[in-house]
């Protein structure tokens, strides 16, 4: 077996996605593997794709084709295309481009070796199944190598709840979660290699109901808890959480559980009761505003983060105005706005699609009360003391860069020994997507 093998991965969508490629890195590191920043000279390129909007899918297949060159000048060269894409178009992926050797979905990365060997040997490989294993249980230990103070661990996979735009439940099957145990031994092991922050992950992470040592059914609030007891693990956070799985514990969670951090992605996607129904989200504005109200009576310094849609089939402007309305009622610290993408398979794709024009100008008044929401956030900040967990060096010289505890970037003078440190630095000054701070003490 070769020892010195250059593998290339390019990750696409979400950061499931990002976790995802840095455990199949890990299990193809078992086969001599290890990574390298470029695809020019990798004897393995791995795309790890999304499928979210038509302009993610459409950027593998003109990512594929700037391979070309690559596959032609070096023979041994295998490319793979992983993620949600891979699921959702496997076998037209292997009819549309002869160049590509393996195609593997979201579920079965455990398989990749398995795959790999396949290429080597010149077959073409696909798996797109939905396995009963825990994929990551599978998946090589990760090695002992020290890394960045913050990490990525996801807890659960997949959706149950099926909005009518969205090919999650499609690409990345029902919705599962690890047991505790697995995810605080994981836990653990990154805290041991430096980590000072988790970001649990999940298409649904608050429908986490795990296996618990008890035997029992744990949830989300119960493992944070748990997860809070870890000595040198100085920050929780988790991504991404829908409205109608906010359970009490939860919530009771932001206020009394210190290693929680005040910042919360909780996606709306319509402010109209008409729209939120036909999108199959079973929540309504008012009921996603009183959830907000409870979330911040427990912890009022929160900082909410949301996802919005604009356009989908039969949005009309009173519909869009509700959003807009909504948007004004909850004052987001940020949040993604997308267009409606009609997705093949999905309910919605099918219905009468609102006219580009429309939706574009909707898109550009939403991001402007948005963007105006994020700056007034951020200018609310200056003079406030927060923690900084410090991950990189700054733009300038003699600057450190980290996220505060409400996740704004923050620059800060500060010497190199500061690195992966936690510190308290107070906000002197807020600039278009950052924070500038000063060392306390
Ligand atoms: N699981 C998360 C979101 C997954 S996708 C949740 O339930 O909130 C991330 C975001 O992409 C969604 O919140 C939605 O705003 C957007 N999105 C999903 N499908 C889309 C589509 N067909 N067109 C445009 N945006 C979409
Ligand atoms: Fe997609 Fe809706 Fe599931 Fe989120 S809750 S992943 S938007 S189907
Ligand atoms: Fe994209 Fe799949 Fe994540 S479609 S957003 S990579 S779950």
């Amino acid at each position: 077996m070769a020892g010195d093998r250059k593998l290339f991965i390019k990750t696409y969508g979400c950061q499931m996605n990002v976790y995802d490629s840095e455990r199949m890195a890990e299990a193809l590191g078992g086969k001599g593997y290890t990574l390298t920043d470029s695809p020019e000279g990798a004897d393995m390129i791995l795309l790890n794709t999304c499928h979210i909007r038509e302009k993610a899918a459409e950027k593998v297949y003109s990512e594929l084709g700037r391979f070309k060159g690559l596959k032609a000048a070096n023979p041994d060269l295998k490319i793979g295309v992983a993620g949600c894409v891979a699921q959702a178009e496997g076998e037209e992926i292997l009819r549309r481009q002869p160049m590509v050797d393996l195609v593997v979905g979201p579920q079965s990365y455990h398989r990749l070796p398995e795959l790999e060997t396949l290429a080597r040997k010149g077959k073409r490989a696909l798996d797109t199944d939905f396995p009963e294993e825990d994929k990551f249980e599978h998946l090589a230990v990760r090695p002992k190598a020290m890394r960045g103070p913050s990490a990525f661990l996801t807890v659960q996979e997949g959706c149950d709840k099926f909005c009518a735009f969205c090919v999650v439940p499609y690409t990345r099957g029902a919705e599962a979660s690890r047991p505790v145990v697995r995810v605080l031994t994981e836990a653990r092991d990154l805290v041991a290699r430096g980590v000072a922050e988790i970001t649990l992950l999940g298409q649904n992470v608050n429908a986490y109901h795990g296996e618990g040592p008890d035997g029992r059914d744990w949830g989300l609030a119960r493992l944070v808890r748990a997860l809070a007891e870890i000595e040198g693990l100085e920050r929780i956070r988790y991504t991404t959480s829908h409205p109608n799985d906010m359970e009490d514990d939860l919530i009771a969670a932001h206020g009394d559980c210190a290693k929680l951090m005040p910042y919360l992605h909780l996606p709306v996607q319509s402010g109209s009761d008409r729209i939120l129904k036909a999108m199959n989200r079973k929540h309504s504005a008012e009921s996603y505003l009183r959830l907000v109200a409870r979330i911040r009576a427990a912890r009022p310094d929160l900082l909410l983060s949301g996802d919005f849609i604009v356009g989908f089939p039969g949005e009309t402007e009173a519909d869009f105005e509700d959003t807009l309305n909504l948007v004004r009622a909850v004052g987001y610290g940020q949040a993604y706005s997308f267009r409606y993408s009609p997705r093949p398979g999905t309910p919605a794709a099918e219905r009468d699609q609102v006219d580009p024009d429309a939706a574009s100008e909707r898109l550009y008044r939403l991001q402007s009360l948005l963007g105006e929401q994020q700056q007034a956030a951020q200018a609310a900040m200056v003079g406030k003391t927060v923690g900084v967990l410090f991950e990189k060096p700054g733009r300038m010289s003699g600057q450190l860069a980290g996220k505060s505890d409400h996740l704004h970037a923050v620059h800060v003078e500060a010497a190199s020994t500061y690195m992966g440190r936690i510190a308290q630095v107070q906000i002197v000054e807020s600039a278009p997507n950052s924070l500038r701070g000063r060392l306390l003490g």
